[in-house]
């Protein structure tokens, strides 16, 4: 099978291109190293990916490549490539999240419908849901209340339509704030950690009874390879980690993990955070038998592990 990964050089989707690969597939990255993050961050990402046979990488902005002959030639198409971030999405920034959620999500519906792929599998977000009922069901009403989830639902809405007008088989997966080594360094466990490591201060936002669904990224991974070895097409699947914890309580393990004291500045709730996640997953245990493995702990000390690692490096 030939593949393409869209944002590979990113947190999750250089961990899908690791585990394409393990099954003998030959994918294919593109990456353009936006600057929401470092890239070293990013090309360190890729260190695993590069070595493989299997693997061949392209820097561009997909907005501006020319895809046609890539398309032609692929099985499946990833699209994880997105401006993430929930609350830097406000203000002038937006600007981003339009372009590379909203503008290239059309761009790359369009050019593959011309085309005979198995599967587009395109990267939604819990952040679709807003201040939602408990569980989060697929079929619950949506109301994002971040510029961030208006805009992933924006794409969300243009997969749908191509599915429905073109055919195109698109299958829609609503990841849970994702965790693990190479987890992005905007997000709640890499600032806690790094802060912990280096005697920093953390900043919680409101009073830290707030809760996610914390997804392993080895679970969304396989989730979103099974999703694509699926018949399933036209359907919207709820990827979530299958347990809710407040952000106080992963900051206690966290704490334990590192066997530090964390100094804590709690500052007032952000515009754009939801209160709670928590995502119903049996439309994606039915479909797709998926199980999530939920051993928080366990999973923590690996992104400490690495964290600890990299700083020892530095
Ligand atoms: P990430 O920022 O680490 O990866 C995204 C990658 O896309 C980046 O490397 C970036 O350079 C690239 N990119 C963005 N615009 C591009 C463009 N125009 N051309 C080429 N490359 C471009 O983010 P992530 O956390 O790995 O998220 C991956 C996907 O999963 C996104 O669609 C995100 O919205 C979604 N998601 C993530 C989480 C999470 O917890 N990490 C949760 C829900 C949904
Ligand atoms: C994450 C990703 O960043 C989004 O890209 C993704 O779309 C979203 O998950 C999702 O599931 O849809 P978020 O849940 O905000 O967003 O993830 P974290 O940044 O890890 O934050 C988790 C919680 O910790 C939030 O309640 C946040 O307010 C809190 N937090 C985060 C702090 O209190 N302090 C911090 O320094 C960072």
């Amino acid at each position: 099978m030939k593949v393409l990964v869209t944002g590979v050089a990113g947190f999750i989707g250089s961990h899908l291109a690791e585990g394409l690969l393990k099954l003998g597939w030959e994918v294919k990255g593109i990456d353009s190293f936006t600057d929401y993050y470092s890239r070293k961050i990013k090309e360190d990402n890729l260190r695993n990916l590069k070595g493989n046979k299997g693997f061949s990488f392209q820097e561009g902005d997909l907005l501006e490549l020319n895809l046609k002959k890539d398309l032609e030639e692929i099985d499946y198409l990833f699209h994880l490539a997105a401006q993430p971030g929930v609350r830097k999405s406000w203000g002038k920034n937006f600007e981003h999240y339009i372009r590379n959620n909203i503008t290239l999500t059309q761009k790359l519906l369009e050019e593959a419908k011309e085309f005979p792929l198995k599967k587009f599998i395109l990267a939604s977000s819990s952040s679709v849901y807003g201040e939602s009922p408990l569980p989060m069901r697929e079929d619950n009403v949506l109301r994002p209340i971040s510029p961030y989830g208006v805009t992933k639902l924006a794409s969300e809405n243009l997969g749908g339509l191509y599915y429905k007008s073109y055919k195109l088989p698109v299958t829609i997966l609503r990841y849970f704030t994702v965790y693990g080594l190479r987890q992005r360094p905007d997000m709640a466990f890499h600032r806690f950690t790094q802060a912990l490591l280096n005697d920093e201060e953390i900043t919680i936002y409101g009073d830290g009874n707030q809760t996610r669904d914390f997804t392993y990224i080895s679970d969304a991974v396989e989730a979103t390879i099974k999703a694509a070895q699926s018949k399933i097409v036209g359907e919207i699947i709820n990827i979530g980690g299958g347990a809710q914890v407040t952000v106080n309580e992963t900051l206690k393990i966290l704490e334990e993990i590192t066997k530090k004291k964390a100094r804590i500045k709690y500052i007032e709730k952000q515009k754009g955070d939801v209160l709670h996640t928590f995502a119903d997953i049996s439309k994606a245990k039915r479909l797709l038998n998926y199980q999530p493995k939920v051993k928080l702990r366990e999973d923590l000390e690996k992104e400490v592990a690495w964290l600890a690692t990299a700083k020892a490096q530095k």
